[in-house]
């Protein structure tokens, strides 16, 4: 980890923690949506020792691989090992796993706990690939046109980019929040991101989707 990452987590929890709480003033429960991968550990370190009302916070992620709770693929597990310690353990996680046997069949189950959560959410944190995927809205996916399109909250995603299905928030359903973060790090990132502020096609840069927002960026090299 970077010195310059690692500033960049601190920061980012700050901002994070000043907006739940600003909305906890305000509302009984608050929303956070995180993602998955590997750039958020640092972050999800830093915020869980950030001193909130954190039993009035539900978490959830914006997108989830279709594994095993225990894979070290798993987002789940990734929020439970890094983001739900300390201070932050007292948060209430509504992970997006299924027992159904498939993700096109998990998606219903996934929606209805998810339903009744505090949307619009405070704050809602995306990642971004190298291909200018975002949660699992990836360009090279059957499904990302509907993900893009649907007024569903949740579409199942089979792309041959990745060796697992996912499930993911839909884009509309994504676009509810208060306050939307682009966390990526390292400079072929930057180079994509300044494409997709460019103007390339959502459909080839998913990201774009939620240039609009606005979307505030946390980069570092
Ligand atoms: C996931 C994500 C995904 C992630 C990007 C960036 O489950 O993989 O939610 O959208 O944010 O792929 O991943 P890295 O941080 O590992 O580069």
């Amino acid at each position: 980890m970077t010195q310059a990452r690692q500033q960049l987590a601190e920061q980012l929890a700050e901002a994070v923690a000043k907006a739940l709480e600003e909305d906890l003033g305000r509302q009984e429960r608050v929303l956070l949506i995180v993602s998955g991968g590997s750039t958020p550990v640092p972050f999800f370190q830093a915020l869980a020792a950030k001193p909130l009302a954190w039993e009035r916070v539900d978490i959830t992620l914006a997108d989830e691989r279709w594994v095993d709770a225990e894979s070290s693929d798993s987002n789940a597990r990734l929020v439970r090992e890094n983001l739900l310690q300390g201070n932050a353990a007292a948060a209430h996680f509504v992970p997006l796993t299924s027992s159904a046997s498939t993700p096109e069949e998990g998606v219903a189950e996934v929606a209805r706990r998810t339903a009744g959560l505090a949307w619009p959410a405070s704050v809602i944190i995306l990642g971004m690939g190298g291909d200018g995927h975002t949660a699992s809205l990836f360009p090279d996916s059957q499904e990302l046109g509907l993900a893009l399109a649907t007024d569903e909250p949740l579409v199942a995603v089979r792309t041959p980019s990745q060796p697992q299905p996912r499930i993911t928030f839909s884009a509309a359903r994504l676009h509810q929040a208060s306050r939307h973060i682009l966390h990526i790090t390292g400079d072929d990132k930057r180079t994509v991101l300044a494409s997709a502020l460019s103007g390339d096609d959502v459909r080839q840069l998913p990201i774009r989707a939620f240039l609009s927002c606005p979307l505030a960026i946390y980069w570092a090299p």
